[in-house]
């Protein structure tokens, strides 16, 4: 079985042909940084550059895979949640390519490619717990099989890398944040500023990193004269020492809520062998070393995607447009793009409002 995957719903043009054998036969990717400027990103331009390169890439996707469009058995795209001018260019080619090459479409859930991408680099079996962090979301979520989500906790503000790239804005280290808070925390003193870890004793596995963020800002102002932090003037070492502390303390927020849910999970999945991270966020070495050894210590394996496809990338929406076909699942091509889509959303509710009490 082969499947043809397309990524387009935030700043990342991604093309992947991957097979059931869990071979990646091609792919090509395109990061848009024609947002940096802007230290975040510009929806409109956003979608005006996916729809200047979705056709080279898929096209320079399929050259490096070394087969025709005709052998391929299904066609997917991110349809949601994110941009959804984005999302709509990914969609609609993806669509066309289906209609005229008479294919299979299968829709596919942003959050699920980053859920389900672990199992193409890992044996990892049904159910797993998962840990989600990217740009726009921060979510525990049991993976029980395709299709089927038990979130336990999700934020209640900011994402994990939202908090990651205002800190980095505010620091002046420019857009995505992450890469670059990681490699100036190494050097850092992650114990010389104390933060706080907002939502920590809240008894859920709810996480918020607002109030850490603000915190992080009210420290910058100290450098200033005129409370404008456009203004701040940082000796190198202190904005190292500063990531390191926000690095240190938004690791041990996801840490200790995960925690929590490992607990519920041992107890109600008894079954279950790992825990995955996977986002963005989770390209951080400091934090994937942290879940590893929280994992360990609980009996459980961990694993995440390699590296390259933590970020989004057309691998994950290929492998789970793979995972959802074999599965039985296709989608009609009037299928409408979703800004919001929630992965559990036809889970029935767990107890407690917004998570479980684990
Ligand atoms: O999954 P992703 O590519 O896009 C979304 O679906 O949101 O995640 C992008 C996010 C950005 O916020 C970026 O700052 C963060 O992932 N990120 C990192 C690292 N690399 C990327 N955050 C922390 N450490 C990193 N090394
Ligand atoms: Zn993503």
């Amino acid at each position: 079985m082969i499947v043809l995957g397309i990524e387009s719903s935030c700043d990342d043009t991604g093309a992947a042909v991957v097979t059931d054998s869990k071979e990646i036969l091609g792919e090509a990717l395109q990061s848009q940084e024609e947002h940096k400027q802007y230290g975040g990103v510009v929806p409109e331009i956003a979608a005006r550059a996916h729809l200047e390169h979705v056709d080279e890439i898929v096209n320079s996707c399929m050259q490096r895979a070394h087969i025709s469009l005709n052998e391929v058995d299904a066609i997917a795209a991110s349809c949601g949640p994110g941009l959804i001018g984005g999302v709509v260019v990914g969609a609609m080619t993806a669509k066309a390519l289906a209609l005229a090459l008479n294919k299979p479409f299968v829709a596919v859930n942003h959050l699920e490619g980053h859920a389900l991408c672990a199992r193409i680099a890992h044996s990892i079996e049904f159910p797993y717990l998962l840990l989600l962090v990217s740009g726009g979301h921060c979510q525990i979520l049991v993976v029980k099989n395709v299709g089927e989500y038990q979130r336990l906790g999700t934020t209640i503000d900011d994402a994990a890398g939202e908090a990651f790239d205002k800190v980095a804005k505010m620091l002046g280290l420019g857009y995505p944040g992450g890469p670059m808070i990681e490699k100036l925390a190494a050097t850092g003193d992650e114990n010389r500023f104390t933060l706080p870890r907002p939502l920590i004793g809240s008894g859920d596995c709810n996480l918020s990193f607002s109030g850490l963020k603000t915190a992080v800002r009210k420290i910058i102002e100290t450098y200033t004269t005129d409370g404008d932090i456009d203004h701040a003037i940082l000796p190198k070492q202190d904005v190292a020492d500063i990531c390191a502390c926000f690095q240190m303390t938004a690791t041990d927020c996801l840490v200790r809520k995960l925690e929590r849910a490992i607990k519920y999970f041992k107890q109600n999945y008894p079954e279950g062998q790992h825990v995955v991270v996977s986002g963005g966020v989770a390209s951080n070495t400091y934090l994937r070393n942290h879940l590893r050894e929280l994992a360990e210590n609980h009996g459980l394996e961990f694993a995440a995607p390699p590296i390259r496809f933590c970020t989004d990338n057309g691998v994950m929406v290929a492998w789970a447009g793979l995972e959802r076909y074999r599965a039985g699942y296709t989608s009609p091509l009037d299928f409408k793009p979703r800004p919001r889509w929630p992965l559990d959303e036809n889970a029935p509710k767990a107890a407690g409002a917004g998570g479980v009490k684990a």
